[in-house]
């Protein structure tokens, strides 16, 4: 609890694996694994079985707006039948027109601070931020060529950390009390009020105007809707949900790749080849596996908690009522998963490093987690970065400023990475 108040959760997790194997007991009722036939055993589907049940100790105690994340399995069903529309591959190649809008507006800004120290982490969470408020409303924050900063995405983290004291409150009943005290401080309650307000403000303008060309979430959500479909509460949960974690994931993968690449100049000067060729993505997608692999935007434990029977996990019985996830992070760098787990090297992911890393575990790698409860944004997000990186790699070398040599290492973990900047200087290529 300790180590999950001060950001930490994620890499201790990954000490106590690395000392002790693949599963450990980190809790009197909780289970962490990093091993492949896990994923299957706590996040799918099993044969006259429900699902195991989100941890939801690790939710607030309010289930208002209902959201993905938070809702029941059959709240869930019903949602997330409506919602998988948006992310079909006939939304998803309309969605890159708005996408690489962004993309442009994002390097038409950076070409006009070359050749100095920028943190390019800050813009980042700009362009995503104005992706996932464009595809999710309808309207952009438009916040890459906004003047001054946007409260909405420079406050995000400190927002989010109020997620580790309510992992530990809900631990102790006493300090639960104490978390439900606080939430009725006037001046926290507004805030969290006017968070959601500003959802449903921008919900509620979505809904009044029909953009008849728009491509946006909501979209898909009006047009598959029906009475037993989303109500007006859920949308405001369920769009809330869109643009946070589609806008803050995103910003993790572009920083980190950006951070690998010009750590290792041999991959980025293959992967400038390829984008600039324009003929093929092979070693762009490798670069983007191994950067998530090494820097997973869900680092954390997405728990369970096991059933009434308890659970066959790995071969491994797991009583009635454990709390028990995989852990990404350790998962993707345990040295018996990984040949040269700490690497970076995009080889493993191409036929040409098949023999070197032929003991590489891939079936552990699974960053978009398993089973009905799985990432709906997995190609929107891979889409994103590719377009990304390499519309960059066309127009600029990059350099990474001393000082950032250990940039991926003691990062703070909440319910998503706390980067600091990520200072490169940028040269626009002939
Ligand atoms: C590389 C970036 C991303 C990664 C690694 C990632 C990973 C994940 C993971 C692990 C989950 C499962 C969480 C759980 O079990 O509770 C999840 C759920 C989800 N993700 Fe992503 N995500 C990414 C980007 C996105 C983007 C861009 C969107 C688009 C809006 C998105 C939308 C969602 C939604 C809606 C869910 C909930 C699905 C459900 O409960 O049915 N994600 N994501």
């Amino acid at each position: 609890m300790w180590d999950t108040l001060g950001g930490r959760y994620v890499s201790s997790v990954n000490d106590v694996h690395a000392k002790y194997g693949p599963v450990v007991r980190l809790a009197p009722d909780t289970v962490s694994f990093a091993t492949a036939p896990s994923w299957k055993d706590i996040y799918g589907l099993q044969e006259g079985k429900m699902q195991l049940q989100k941890d939801y100790k690790r939710f607030p105690d309010r289930p208002e707006p209902i959201h993905l994340f938070s809702s029941n399995d059959e709240d869930h069903a019903r949602i997330r039948k409506i919602l998988q529309h948006a992310f079909s591959t006939s939304a998803l190649r309309d969605q890159e027109a708005v996408v690489d809008g962004h993309i442009a507006a994002l390097t038409n800004k950076l070409l006009t601070m070359t050749d100095k120290k920028i943190d390019i982490n800050h813009w980042f969470i700009r362009m995503t931020f104005d992706i996932m408020s464009h595809l999710t409303f309808g309207e952009s924050f438009n916040s890459v060529d906004a003047e001054d900063n946007d409260p909405y995405t420079e406050d995000f983290f400190q927002k989010m950390s109020i997620y580790p004291i309510i992992y530990a409150s809900r631990e102790y009943g006493p300090l639960n009390w104490l978390l439900q005290m606080m939430m009725k401080v006037p001046s926290i309650a507004a805030a969290e009020k006017e968070y959601f307000q500003s959802t449903k403000k921008r919900v509620d303008k979505r809904l009044d105007k029909d953009f008849p060309n728009q491509v946006d979430f909501m979209k898909y959500i009006v047009n598959n809707n029906s009475k037993e479909g989303i109500g007006h509460n859920e949308m405001v949960g369920v769009t809330t949900v869109l643009l946070n974690a589609g806008g803050q994931e995103l910003a993790v993968v572009l920083s980190s790749m950006i951070y690998y690449l010009t750590s290792n100049m041999r991959c980025a000067d293959l992967a400038q080849k390829e984008a600039v060729a324009g003929q093929s993505s092979t070693y762009m997608n490798a670069a983007i596996n191994e950067t998530i692999r090494l820097h997973p935007p869900a680092a954390g434990n997405f728990q369970r908690r096991t059933g009434k029977a308890g659970q066959m996990i790995d071969g491994y019985f797991i009583p009635p009522d454990m709390s028990v996830g995989v852990s990404q992070f350790a998962a993707f760098r345990l040295p018996v998963n990984w040949v040269k787990p700490t690497t970076f090297a995009p080889e493993r992911w191409l036929p040409e490093g098949a023999q070197e890393f032929r003991d590489d575990n891939k079936a552990v790698y699974q960053p978009f987690s398993a089973g009905p409860r799985n990432c709906l944004g997995k190609s929107l997000a891979l889409m994103v970065v590719n377009r990304t990186i390499t519309k960059l790699l066309q127009t600029f070398d990059m350099e990474l400023c001393s000082g950032m040599e250990t940039w991926d290492e003691g990062q703070i973990y909440n319910v998503s990475w706390g980067r600091p900047p990520l200072e490169v200087v940028l040269r626009k290529r002939e």
